[in-house]
């Protein structure tokens, strides 16, 4: 049975539809906090349960005759949560349940030295499941193209983006990892342990994406520096917990040193095909 988890998130959901153009349904379950936003899979002939990293009890249940387990990591730290602690549980069940392989969603930037905290807990993960006894693979994406959206949407609305200095980032979009971790998950090719950076094609920074942005919106979006101490004042000003302003600062950060910035030709390779460019993705989305 393949399991995978967070199948009602963005790269899970398209993650269950890419696998199942490769199995059928009957092999597939999804672990998910709320089954009911899952119906169509269901529909579609794939197990769905109630799963939820909180609690190691449903997960057993929920991952019941797992084979080959596609945890996502968990967004915890978003919320104020330990998604290493998350992590840890998820592990834990895998090993009880003697799942042959576990293929964990990591980040282009793990290291226990980044200056991103999301890439610490990512290298911290990937320790773990070297000393779990478990086989596994870690798929080490680039960073979210939706992210570079989510991120510069009031910039981008305003014509005015304005934010501290960055760094050259290789975008890389849900569609492309969630076709190659299906790949990876149905066994088409074998990476034991981490896999090269899975990466668009191109590394942009802010100022790359203002000048996208501007043609296809038709209007002057400019670039404007920030000092890191103003961006800082000006989110606690806002509001921002201090946990959430530490991970966008070290966004800022790691970008600067470079955390981000490889391009890998290893997704193109498993894909058959070019990754999607900026210009595109940002054309479908911001059009
Ligand atoms: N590579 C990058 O640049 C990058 C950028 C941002 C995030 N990430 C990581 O990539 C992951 C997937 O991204 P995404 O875009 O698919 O995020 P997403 O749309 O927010 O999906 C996260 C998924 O995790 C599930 N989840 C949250 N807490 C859970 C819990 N306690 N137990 C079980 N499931 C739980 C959510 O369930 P619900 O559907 O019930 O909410 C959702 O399905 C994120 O969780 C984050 O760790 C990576």
């Amino acid at each position: 049975m393949f399991i995978i988890t967070g199948a009602t998130g963005q790269l899970g959901r398209k993650i269950v539809q890419n696998l199942l153009q490769i199995v059928s349904a009957e092999r597939i379950a999804v672990s998910v906090r709320d089954p009911a936003k899952a119906d169509d899979l269901a529909m579609a002939g794939v197990r769905v349960r109630p799963g939820n990293y909180d609690d190691a009890a449903s997960l057993r249940h929920a991952w019941e005759g797992a084979k080959r387990l596609l945890l996502v990591s968990s967004n915890a730290s978003a919320h104020g949560g330990d998604p290493l602690a998350h992590h840890a549980t998820a592990i834990s069940v895998a090993q009880d349940l003697g799942v042959e392989r576990l293929f964990y969603t990591s980040q282009i930037a793990s290291s226990s030295t980044s200056l991103f905290p999301p890439a610490r807990t990512h290298a911290a993960t990937e320790q773990m499941l070297a000393k779990s006894g478990l086989a596994w693979t870690a798929m080490r994406h680039g960073f979210y193209a939706d992210s570079a959206l989510a991120m510069n949407a009031r910039g981008f609305a305003s014509g005015s983006l304005v934010a501290p200095a960055d760094g050259k980032v290789s975008w890389t979009t849900h569609d492309d990892l969630a076709a190659a971790d299906a790949m990876l998950l149905a066994g088409n090719e074998l990476f034991d342990g981490p896999t090269p950076a899975l990466t668009g094609f191109e590394a942009l920074d802010l100022a790359d994406l203002a000048d996208i942005a501007q043609t296809i919106l038709g209007k002057p979006v400019a670039r404007h520096l920030l000092g890191d101490d103003a961006m800082i004042s000006s989110a606690e000003a806002s509001g921002a917990p201090p946990d959430r302003i530490e991970i966008m600062m070290g966004y800022y950060r790691a970008a600067r040193a470079g955390e981000f910035a490889q391009v890998d030709p290893t997704l193109a390779r498993l894909l058959g095909r070019r990754p999607q460019l900026m210009d595109d993705f940002m054309a479908e989305r911001l059009s």
